[in-house]
């Protein structure tokens, strides 16, 4: 359980976050959520997590803009106290074959998921250090795994974060602070929803599963990670993605 802590879910308006907020709520946590997206998506998801019983504080937040993110991290320790859990979930795609794409395009990518993910870390690094307990858990992706053609960018980006997840770890061990990545599959989100439906389909029948995940799968193996139980994981990769990706 996680009664007493403070959970802060980036992109936790919807898709995946918002199963994580829901989740780690559903478990006792506190949660903020981050988002850069609609603000009334937001305060709505918000408002699911105080419908079991817990604090929630919403405010809009690019996690690019590290002014942004110090703003916003010290209004969340205002709102709620001081955070236990960081769930870096915030993440966009902009597909094309690398032939196509452009450098804005990379960069896009690689800022928000890569770059981003590392701010929030760096805004929450000294009070893990000084509290000597926290988790971090970072969203990768299987693409950054294995590759995915139309994705240089994207899968570079979640590649990097796998490095920077391991890294965090290593660094933060000593301070009794955790920090692992979960790789997600194919999810049904409106992520997977603005993609190609026909290349998805025929995606989905190499899955050994016969499914796509949906976002409460995904929240299940963050909870994890987040919990009590996960004491002793740092520095590693889940993957929630029906078995399509095999080491
Ligand atoms: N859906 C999938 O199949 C899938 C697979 C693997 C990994 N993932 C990863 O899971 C995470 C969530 O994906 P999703 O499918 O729920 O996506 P989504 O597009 O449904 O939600 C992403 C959320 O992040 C927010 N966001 C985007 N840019 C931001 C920024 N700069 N600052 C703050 N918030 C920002 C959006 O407003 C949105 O609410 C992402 O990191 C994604 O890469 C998704």
């Amino acid at each position: 359980m996680l009664q007493g802590k403070v959970a802060l879910v980036t992109g936790g308006a919807r898709g995946i976050g918002k199963a994580i907020a829901l989740k780690l709520a559903s478990l006792g946590a506190d949660v903020a959520i981050l988002d850069a997206g609609d603000p009334a998506l937001s305060e709505a998801t918000a408002g699911e997590v105080r419908a079991l019983g817990v604090k929630a504080f919403a405010a809009r937040c690019d996690i690019t803009d590290f002014d942004q993110v110090t703003e916003a991290v010290a209004k969340v320790k205002e709102a709620l106290g001081g955070v236990d859990i960081l769930v870096n979930n915030a993440g966009i795609t902009r597909d094309k074959l690398a032939l196509r794409m452009t450098p804005e395009d990379f960069d896009a990518v690689l800022s928000v998921n890569l770059k981003g993910t590392f701010l929030m870390i760096k805004a929450l690094y000294a009070d893990f250090m000084k509290k000597r307990a926290g988790r971090i858990v970072n969203i990768a992706s299987i693409s950054g795994l294995m590759g995915n053609a139309g994705q240089a960018n994207y899968s570079a980006s979640k590649a990097g974060v796998v490095g920077l997840t391991k890294t965090i770890a290593r660094e933060l061990a000593a301070r009794n602070v955790t920090c692992n990545a979960v790789a997600p599959g194919f999810i049904e989100t409106p992520m997977t929803a603005n993609m190609n439906q026909d290349a998805l389909q025929e995606a989905c029948k190499a899955i050994p599963l016969r499914r796509m995940g949906k976002p409460e799968d995904v929240a299940e193996a963050v909870a994890f990670l987040a919990g009590d139980g996960a004491a002793y994981i740092t520095g590693s990769v889940i993957n929630v993605d029906g078995g399509f990706f095999m080491r």
